[in-house]
């Protein structure tokens, strides 16, 4: 009995070994952690735009590797009005990231959308997903560690693209501008492993439907327009991140259904503790038992229960 089941761990192991680097993957040996996306991931920092990002925007967007360096979080300075998954995920709320359980940096900027060479910028101080990858090229690439085997991109981005393409009366055919817009998502995708971020999770677009954002929303944006330009996204990325991944197998692509996430919280907001799914109005109450912070933000709960199942998730990779 012993026996074979030591020869079975010998194959095992002998399996594993043969097996390309992107099987060993562990959560456990992630130091690094960077992120590009939107509202739902930016953090605040001392050089950044307060309420948008960490470092720079779009009128400014070099930085001196001494202040990339000295740059703090600002506690509880993300949409969520506390933290978000991205601070629960790492440990990092404020401070320098450097000093973190695990460092977070930190490039998605408020606001954004995968490139304004698709969908209008919304302020001009506004830094695309695309723009983000190439700041952190430029300006941060070389500053910062990005060790292989220690080192996650997490991309989170869509959510502004479903909302805005979901808003335009002239995109008819929605179908093929999220495929114009995923080949540029993972075009970028191409260069930040071009500059060594060489492991990836791609997280979907969450139901921002059941939000009260369709309230004030301007035709032709309704229910079934924006229900199906999410799904047209999330089913479209599955199938680009899928591909990507066998077209680049150097990398390692995981994905994660941040959207199914929000969707069991959405269909039994009791289970979880949440007294209320609509959005935070008072001031007195607390906000920790409700699950939108505003129209279309999720309240630091809902962050934190998001961070538990991504970070469940990615020790569910190690082999
Ligand atoms: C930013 O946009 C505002 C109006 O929205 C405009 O007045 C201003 O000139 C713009 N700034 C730059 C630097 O383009
Ligand atoms: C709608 O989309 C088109 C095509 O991308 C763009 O040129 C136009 O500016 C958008 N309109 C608005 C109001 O955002
Ligand atoms: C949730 O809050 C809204 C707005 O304050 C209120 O109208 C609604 O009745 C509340 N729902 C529950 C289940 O308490």
């Amino acid at each position: 009995m012993l026996l074979q089941s030591l020869s079975a761990l010998l194959l095992l192991a002998a399996f594993a070994a043969s097996l390309p680097t992107q099987n060993s993957f562990r959560w456990s040996d992630i130091e690094y952690v960077y992120v590009f996306g939107d509202s739902y991931s930016y953090v605040s920092g001392t050089f950044g735009l307060p309420g948008f990002s960490f470092i720079g925007d779009a009128t400014q967007v070099a930085f001196t590797p001494q202040s990339l360096l000295s740059s703090e979080i600002l506690p509880d300075k993300t949409s969520s009005g506390g933290a978000n998954w991205a601070e629960y995920l790492t440990g990092c709320y404020e401070g320098l990231p450097s000093a973190c359980p695990r460092q977070l940096w930190d490039f998605a900027h408020g606001g954004a959308v995968i490139s304004a060479k698709m969908l209008p910028r919304r302020r001009n101080t506004t830094v695309e997903v695309d723009e983000q990858v190439q700041q952190w090229a430029d300006y941060a690439a070389d500053i910062l560690p990005r060790t292989e085997g220690k080192t996650l991109a997490v991309w989170w981005a869509g959510i502004n693209d479903c909302t805005t393409i979901c808003k335009n009366e002239t995109i008819t055919d929605v179908d093929a501008y999220i495929d114009a817009d995923l080949e540029i998502y993972f075009n970028v995708l191409e260069n930040a492993a071009r500059n060594k971020l060489r492991t990836h999770l791609i997280m979907n677009v969450p139901p921002i439907d059941l939000s009260a954002y369709l309230e004030t929303a301007p035709a032709p944006c309704d229910v079934k327009r924006l229900r199906r330009t999410i799904s047209s996204f999330n089913d479209k990325l599955a199938v680009r991140a899928a591909k990507y991944a066998k077209d680049h197998p150097e990398q390692l692509v995981m994905t994660f259904d941040a959207a199914a996430v929000f969707r069991n919280i959405l269909g039994q907001p009791y289970k979880y503790g949440f007294t209320n799914s609509s959005y935070f109005t008072g001031q007195c109450e607390d906000q920790g038992s409700w699950v939108w912070h505003n129209d279309e933000h999720p309240t630091p709960r809902v962050h934190r229960i998001l961070a538990m199942g991504l970070e469940k998730h990615l020790r569910g990779h190690c082999l």
